[in-house]
């Protein structure tokens, strides 16, 4: 069976090459972005919320998936990377870059819900889950990756994806499939 994904976002090698000149190496992998395109189709006219923009190429497999009508918003700490994904995407109308702690976005959000959030950095994932569902609809898509060993992980990260994974059972309002597949993900739904 090869897994390798059937089609690529334009947008998602010139986003890799700028990441490669600025040495910037923490985008997702193709088969996780392929899985990202392919749930993001599940949702026409979806709002989709990314936390973690890195250089965009989630959002790049996001937005693939997307249909017309369907939104993106997309959170980032660090305005130096995502200003990559910007300059690719931001053409994009149904793509909104905001440059902001996704602490601030969990805290400080009031907009409607979402229906499909791809969680990549601590926020949501590693502290506030209970928050970020709260961001979802009904039958809204949860998805994280990084939960198998990566070689770039500092010493201290194995134990704080060992207390996610082993506190997920606490969140009633989620049902989750873990998957050793590509870098290790969780798909969920909220109840
Ligand atoms: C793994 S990279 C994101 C990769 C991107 N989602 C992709 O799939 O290509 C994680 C990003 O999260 C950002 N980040 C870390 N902590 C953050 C926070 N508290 N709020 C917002 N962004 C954060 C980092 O600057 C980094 O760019």
């Amino acid at each position: 069976m090869d897994d390798a994904p059937r089609f690529r976002p334009t947008a998602l090698d010139p986003i890799l090459k700028d990441a490669e000149i600025l040495g910037l190496a923490m985008s997702c992998e193709d088969r996780t972005g392929s899985l990202l395109a392919t749930l993001a189709a599940s949702k026409p006219g979806g709002r989709i919320l990314e936390l973690g923009t890195g250089v965009g190429a989630g959002a790049a497999w996001l937005l693939h998936g997307m249909t017309h009508d369907a939104c993106l918003t997309s959170v980032e700490a660090d305005p130096r990377v995502q200003a990559v994904a910007r300059a690719h995407l931001g053409p994009d109308r149904r793509a909104t870059f905001t440059t902001t702690d996704a602490d601030a976005t969990l805290t400080s959000y009031t907009g409607p819900r979402f229906d499909l959030a791809y969680v990549d950095c601590r926020p949501g994932k590693f502290h506030r889950l209970a928050d970020l569902l709260d961001l979802l609809k009904p039958g809204g898509l949860y998805i994280v990756d990084d939960l198998l060993p990566q070689p770039t992980w500092p010493d201290d990260h194995q134990p704080r994806v060992d207390t996610f994974l082993a506190h997920l059972p606490e969140h009633p309002n989620l049902l989750y499939t873990p998957a050793r597949w590509a870098s290790g993900l969780l798909i969920g739904t909220r109840a």
